[in-house]
């Protein structure tokens, strides 16, 4: 089942119009909101972050804050899997004719939800492969846009790399992965891009920050080099569906040479924590 503007109804029952903007332009914005054990995880900050996108692109708010509580609700209700994965996408709507301007539209609301499958401590200590590239996207990258056309470039290359996640430059600084927030590890300092226009704000980015204070680490929100990765302690990327997951190897040579670091396990314990909360 999946939701689509008011109704609950089979997913390959479910459709939209052709002129649907997000069908014809990518005109829209998305969430995507993990579920454990039953519950969702951060829920208003994933609302409030929709909303700042949708503000973005001056699209309004079909709904309020108890409407979206009640749908999702509902939702992963009608599976028995307790962790599962939101997608919640709104586009501006379908218009009678293809043109670049818009007016105002009904907004197009769709919403599925799918077992989350996390990786297990265990698993994630094997540690992950990356490759670098020059990041290529817009300069809103703060808007949860559904044109994703560098981002999933960038996920082919990385399965074609045989990799987990590629690491974008701008300007010799670090802004972000192709699809998670970057962290580097330095002298019991974790370093992460600010926020701002060029990289997403990361629901999970906030609470590994929250988690490494809790694991005393210094935590510096400025820009960092490849060249700075290179002499790293550690490499970590998040996501709500990747959690924090280590790097050990970036474009063929390892980080930390291939070890993880123990701040890692303890951010990672203290994560796990917030998600029982
Ligand atoms: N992507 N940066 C980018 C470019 C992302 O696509 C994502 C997440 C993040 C991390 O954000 P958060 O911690 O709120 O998940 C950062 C989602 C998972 C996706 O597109 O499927």
């Amino acid at each position: 089942m999946v939701y689509l503007n008011g109704d609950f109804i089979a997913k390959n029952k479910a459709s939209i119009s052709i002129m649907d903007r997000g069908f014809l332009f990518g005109d829209g914005v998305y969430e995507v909101i993990p579920v454990y054990n039953g519950k969702i995880f951060r829920l208003q900050a994933h609302l409030d972050r929709l909303q700042k996108s949708l503000d973005s692109i001056q699209i309004t708010n079909p709904y309020k804050t108890k409407k979206y509580l009640d749908i999702l609700t509902q939702l992963i209700s009608f599976s028995s899997v307790k962790d599962q994965s939101i997608y919640l996408q709104i586009t501006r709507g379908a218009d009678t004719q293809r043109k670049h301007i818009f007016d105002a539209l009904i907004p197009t609301i769709y919403i599925e939800s799918n077992p989350l499958i996390s990786k297990t401590k265990q698993e994630l200590s094997k540690g992950f492969s990356a490759i670098s590239a020059q990041d290529i996207r817009w300069s809103r990258c703060d808007i949860k846009s559904i044109s994703l056309l560098a981002n999933i470039l960038y996920a082919q290359d990385a399965k074609k790399h045989n990799v987990e996640e590629v690491i974008l430059h701008r300007n010799n600084q670090i802004t972000e992965g192709a699809t998670s927030n970057v962290f580097m590890l330095k002298d019991n300092t974790l370093f992460t891009h600010p926020t701002g226009p060029n990289i997403l704000s990361g629901i999970t980015r906030d609470l590994v920050i929250s988690s490494a204070k809790a694991c005393k680490l210094n935590v510096q929100e400025m820009p960092f080099s490849l060249d700075d990765i290179r002499q790293a302690d550690g490499l970590w990327v998040s996501s709500s569906t990747r959690e924090i997951m280590p790097i050990t190897l970036l474009d063929d040579q390892p980080i930390n040479q291939g070890v993880i670091h123990p701040a890692w396990s303890c951010v990672f314990d203290h994560y796990q924590q917030l998600k029982n909360d």
